[in-house]
């Protein structure tokens, strides 16, 4: 039987197959696509079929066929999606369960400027050093190839993350810390070990964004708790939520909040704290940007100043200050340290080895503060470029963060204009930044953008937000503001 009359849209279902693995990023912009005689051996199809799913893919503007060398992937992934069979190449919305998933992938995009995710430039990381310890590693330690490591972490890193986290005032020794694969995974172990499916969980709003899908898989409601890059966390609004609603646990991020910037002041964090005790819920604490501050002292975290009995889990990781790709971070709560060790062992049994001893074996040396020094330094002097540039190229209007540590910035554009617009066209063009929809369950933060300063300036650099700028003063809402001045 010809496959044409098995179904006469057998080819549309080819073409929307290949664009799925399109626009969810199988196949990225400039890679070759199968090809057809490929495609038909694998699929079970008719020549004629797989030409014409090709054709369509072509009208949908998404390949281009290159005489004698194959039809090639024309645009990028996930982020923007011609329309369909027009031929156009007008982008529709990003579909935002998509965005955290297209902003990892574009994290690696080397030829995108670098304005979106919260990674920093390679030049400051210590990448060198990092491989040098991963070299040795490797050449003497047949341990990090052939074994399992304890699912509480490496006794080496947990070591060294024990005394700095003393030195911050906390109660962490050794055997209350298990290592985790990043942050996330921290946070998604502190949440198993304090929530069931169905129960409430508090998050910041805005908060970081691939929280809430997280949340959403656990099964867990989420009740957005009102954020300000001022103060924080509005402990009135957690307040006024636990006396009318029984929740498990609250999410926050007392040191350069992202995107805010939020720093909380010691008074809020020991209101947090008797709040906790007063209603019974837990604090799960995500510090992973607190070593990055520029004042004179880092802010302790909230874990520091807990009484016995106080319920606090503390996470935190060196993706945003060391390695991101070694996925390596922790989290510490001495009175759930069984549970943790209990759920991180059916997680993944442990957090990789190899990746766990190549930070032991930077932070053993002393190298980390050293680090961390110039570090500081450098994105203090990023994410002062940044705003010296979007003064001198956003609309007047524009209102942006001034944060004392960390290196994100959270912008609100001026007439309503719409962040997801700015992010769509941005993209067009090869910059990357993060819409304001993204740290929401609804739309209620559209007018706002998140600009990252992990890179030092440059011309580069000050290319692109005045590109913004101009994208913006271009639009309707903005043309709008500006006619009856000039009327005038
Ligand atoms: C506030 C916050 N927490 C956690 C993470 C994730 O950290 P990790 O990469 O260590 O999982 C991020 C990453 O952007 C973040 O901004």
């Amino acid at each position: 039987m010809n496959d044409a009359s098995r179904s006469p849209f057998l080819f549309r279902v080819l073409a929307d197959d290949l664009e799925a693995m399109i626009l969810r990023g199988a196949y990225r912009a400039g890679e070759r696509l199968p090809s057809v005689r490929v495609l038909c051996a694998e699929r079970q199809l008719s020549l004629g079929t797989v030409v014409q799913a090709i054709g369509e893919l072509e009208a949908r503007g998404l390949v281009e066929a290159r005489p004698r060398s194959g039809t090639f992937v024309k645009v990028r992934n996930v982020f923007t999606a011609p329309t369909s069979s027009s031929g156009s190449t007008r982008s529709r919305p990003v579909p935002l369960q998509h965005l955290v998933e297209a902003f990892v992938e574009a994290s690696g995009d080397k030829t995108l400027i670098p304005l979106g995710g919260t990674v920093l430039a390679q030049e400051l990381l210590p990448v060198r050093h990092l491989q040098r310890i991963g070299r040795e590693l490797l050449s003497k330690d047949q341990d990090v190839l052939c074994k399992y490591g304890p699912p509480s972490g490496d006794v080496e890193l947990r070591r060294c993350v024990s005394k700095r986290l003393v030195a911050l005032g906390m109660r962490a020794l050794v055997d209350d810390i298990v290592i985790t694969s990043g942050a996330m995974s921290a946070m998604r172990l502190a949440i198993s070990v304090t929530t069931r499916p169905g129960e409430v969980v508090a998050v910041e709003s805005p908060t970081f964004f691939a929280l809430l899908p997280m949340l959403r898989d656990a099964g867990l409601r989420v009740v957005e708790i009102a954020t300000s890059a001022r103060v924080g966390i509005d402990l009135d609004a957690l307040a006024s939520l636990a006396t009318r609603k029984a929740f498990s646990a609250v999410i926050v991020t007392p040191n350069f909040h992202n995107p805010t910037g939020a720093c909380l002041s010691k008074e809020r964090r020991l209101a947090l704290l008797t709040l906790a005790r007063r209603h019974r819920f837990t604090v799960i604490e995500d510090d992973v940007y607190g070593d990055l501050y520029f004042g004179d002292r880092r802010p302790s975290p909230v874990a520091a100043l807990v009484k016995e009995g106080d319920d606090v889990l503390y996470c935190s990781s060196f993706s945003k200050t060391l390695a991101p790709g070694l996925r390596v971070g922790f989290v510490v709560g001495a009175r759930r340290r069984d549970d943790l060790v209990r759920a991180q062992r059916s997680n993944t049994i442990s957090a990789p080895l190899l990746n766990q001893r190549i930070i032991a074996g930077f932070l053993r040396d002393g190298a980390y503060e050293r680090h961390l020094r110039r570090l500081r330094t450098a994105l203090r002097r990023q994410v002062a470029a940044t705003t010296q540039s979007l003064a001198r190229h956003f609309p007047k209007g524009t209102q942006v963060t001034s944060p004392t540590g960390g290196f994100a910035l959270w912008i609100r554009l001026p007439d309503k204009q719409s962040g997801l617009s700015l992010y769509e066209t941005a993209f067009q063009r090869g910059i990357a930044i993060l819409p304001g929809h993204a740290f929401a369950i609804d739309d209620r933060y559209a007018d706002h953008i998140r600009i990252s300063c992990g890179h030092p300036w440059s011309q580069r650099l000050e290319g692109a937000v005045q590109t913004l700028g101009s994208l913006l003063e271009a639009s309707p809402a903005s043309r709008a503001r500006v006619r009856p001045k000039a009327r005038t």
